[in-house]
């Protein structure tokens, strides 16, 4: 049985989330995914960065048989472990001693516009408590600016997100950032990705 799961979306905003990370990732060491999804971002990252390890990590169990998939099916089971069961909200993250010394950075991608905020909370709450000084959080996915959504697009995304689950919703950046300069983190650079999506990269002070 095949248990891959295939996200239109990643298809599309690999590539460019791909050309950020190799900006901020080091020339090798260990990045935590958090909400991996489907898995093809994973190893399509693992397969572009071979000298990082990637974690990957999700909460839902039919996603980590897709990664665990994924995984397998790329050949990249000697080189990447198995998706670790990580719901952000349930802490302390359940990271093994040596993920924690060995860790670079943190990258989660599309999750904080489809949980309730109490995760995008815990996400930076943990992170800050494991992070040390200049590494980076990484976040991707649909932003307001201002307070004002940048796109008709969004507006309406935002809405949809809503309807199904009132606690959703596109997430406001300056209260994103807020939040994490109350949890030690520096003002945040912002990049402008495709489709009226950006890339936030917090790193500790
Ligand atoms: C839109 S999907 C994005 C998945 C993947 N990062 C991608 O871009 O394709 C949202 C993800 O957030 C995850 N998620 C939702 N609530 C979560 C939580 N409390 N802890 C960790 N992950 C969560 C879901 O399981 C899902 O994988």
């Amino acid at each position: 049985m095949d248990d891959r799961l295939f996200f239109s979306a990643t298809q599309r905003n690999k590539a460019a989330i791909g050309d950020v990370l190799s900006t901020y990732l080091p020339d090798s060491g260990t990045v935590l995914e958090i909400a991996s999804g489907s898995g093809e971002h994973a190893v399509s990252f693992q397969t572009r960065f071979p000298n990082i390890n990637w974690q990957t990590s999700e909460c839902n169990p039919t996603y980590r048989k897709s990664i665990s998939a994924w995984i397998n099916y790329q050949g990249l089971s000697a080189k990447m472990e198995q998706p670790l069961d990580l719901d952000v909200e349930k802490k302390p993250w359940p990271l093994t001693s040596k993920l924690r010394t060995t860790l670079n950075g943190i990258v989660c991608i599309n999750m904080i516009h489809i949980s309730p905020w109490s995760c995008t909370k815990s996400l930076i709450y943990e992170t800050s408590t494991i992070l040390k000084s200049d590494q980076f959080l990484i976040l991707y996915g649909p932003f307001k600016r201002n307070n004002k959504h940048i796109s008709h697009s969004n507006f309406q995304f935002d809405i949809a997100l809503r309807s199904q689950n009132p606690t959703w919703g596109v997430r406001n950046l300056d209260e994103v950032c807020k939040l994490a300069t109350e949890n030690g983190f520096k003002n945040p650079e912002v990049i402008e990705m495709p489709a009226n999506n950006l890339s936030i990269i917090f790193h500790r002070k």
